[in-house]
């Protein structure tokens, strides 16, 4: 396939793409899966000492490094922000540098690429991007606890009770096998916890994500080293910003 093709072919798919989400735009309010700092374009503020290598950029950490500490430390935090997360951004910026999807919404790009084995490389390092703003989202200092009565009262609906679903969130985190993330999700006006290896999210699959929790290594290893279930535990008692997922829940 000549090159001129291949171009045309992806100028094509991303005009489709462009094209329904603005309609899409125009007859619906704008959908609440995106947490405000999970954009990453070239409007996004870098931070402070990292420099700017393309038009994705590395969305503002919401708290300091230090704040989620003794539950996840400090350590972890830097490591896992300033490196992996900050890895995925440049990865996406090499791979997408002098293409159409450069100018693209990191979802767009994600939308775009998951279904696509030649673009496995962009896919993953896109959707990580987009999973890692989430989950810092998730998080907050002096988290967990009871859930706002809005969502409590969907959390009862749906799990039988909030313990419920927290015992979900754990199960699950304990059986993912390998790397992956927890999610609680909306599916439809049902709430589910579901788990995706690897890469994979949620916002492929038609749902919308109201919470997430990091089951890879990188994420509870210099913490906790194999005990993920004791990270799990302690994030979602102690960490789950559930103020976040009822913002999400829209
Ligand atoms: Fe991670």
């Amino acid at each position: 396939m000549s090159n001129r093709r291949e171009f045309l072919s992806l100028a094509t798919t991303l005009a489709t793409t462009l094209a329904g989400t603005l309609t899409a735009g125009l007859l619906s309010p704008p959908a609440q899966a995106q947490p405000a700092t999970a954009t990453t374009t070239a409007t996004a503020t870098p931070v402070a000492g990292t420099p700017a290598v393309g038009p994705f950029a590395l969305p503002p950490l919401p708290y300091a490094d230090t704040a989620l500490a003794p539950v996840i430390s400090a350590q972890t935090v830097g490591f896992h922000y300033h490196k992996h997360h900050q890895g995925y951004v440049d990865t996406v910026n090499r791979l997408t540098a002098g293409t159409a999807m450069a100018a693209q919404p990191l979802e767009t790009v994600i939308r775009t690429t998951t279904s696509d084995p030649a673009q496995a490389a962009l896919f993953n390092a896109a959707a990580q991007v987009w999973n890692h703003s989430f989950y810092w989202n998730s998080l907050r200092p002096d988290g967990g606890g009871t859930p706002p009565l809005a969502l409590k009262t969907r959390l009862d609906s749906a799990f039988g009770s909030v313990d419920a679903c927290r015992k979900a969130l754990l199960a699950a985190a304990t059986a993912q096998f390998g790397s992956g993330w927890v999610w609680l999700v909306a599916d439809g006006d049902q709430l589910r916890v579901i788990r995706t290896p690897n890469a994979e999210t949620p916002l492929t699959q038609g749902l919308k994500p109201l919470l997430t929790l990091d089951v890879w290594e990188h994420a509870y290893y210099l913490d906790y080293q194999n005990r993920r279930a004791d990270y799990a535990a302690a994030v979602i008692d102690r960490l789950l910003n559930w103020e976040f997922a009822l913002s999400q829940l829209g």
